[in-house]
């Protein structure tokens, strides 16, 4: 796919075909998230793959919009140290989002909102959190890509040399 059409395609997709991912694909997405810049190149971001549904499931506990975790292929989670910036784990997240979808693996962020739950589950250090998990997997034909929100208007969203005046 041309990376243009890749990137405005992609969509945040929350239902899956019950199908193990390609190995070699999988790794090309967290190349992907390897790859990304960081701020003064202090790469922060690390990163955990999982894929066993019981994991699934127990990270999903952690959040409250996860419905579409357990039935993932696999998913990552993004950890940062408490000096890393989120800007730099969301380039990382989309890197591999955006990868991923340019090899026809749909994915969606969850949100972690019980921190403590999703570190012992995972097992990170004392001083990291979890950003966002990806849900990854090939996409199930038979339900929408997505939830239909659209975006704001190019003239809402761009203001040209000043906001205002
Ligand atoms: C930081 C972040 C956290 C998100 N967390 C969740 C989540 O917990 N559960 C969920 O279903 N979607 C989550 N999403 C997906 C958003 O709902 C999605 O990006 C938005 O609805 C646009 O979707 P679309 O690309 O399909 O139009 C998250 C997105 C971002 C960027």
């Amino acid at each position: 796919m041309e990376a243009y059409e890749c990137i405005v395609s992609k969509r945040d997709t929350r239902a899956y075909l019950d199908k193990p991912l390609d190995e070699e694909e999988l790794r090309k997405v967290l190349q992907a998230g390897r790859m990304a810049g960081s701020s003064k190149n202090t790469q922060p971001t690390r990163l955990i793959l999982f894929r066993q549904r019981k994991r699934l499931e127990e990270v999903a506990a952690c959040a409250k919009f996860s419905q579409h975790l357990p039935a993932a292929a696999a998913a990552i989670a993004i950890c940062l140290p408490s000096t890393g910036s989120d800007f730099d784990a969301g380039r990382a997240a989309q890197n591999m989002m955006v990868a991923a979808w340019s090899m026809g693996i749909a994915s969606c962020p969850c949100s972690m909102h019980d921190q403590e739950c999703v570190r012992k589950t995972l097992g990170l250090p004392e001083d990291y959190r979890v950003v966002v998990v990806l849900a990854l997997g090939y996409p199930d034909p038979k339900v929408s890509m997505h939830l239909g929100k659209r975006r704001v208007e190019m003239d809402e969203l761009v203001h040209e040399e000043r906001w205002s005046g």
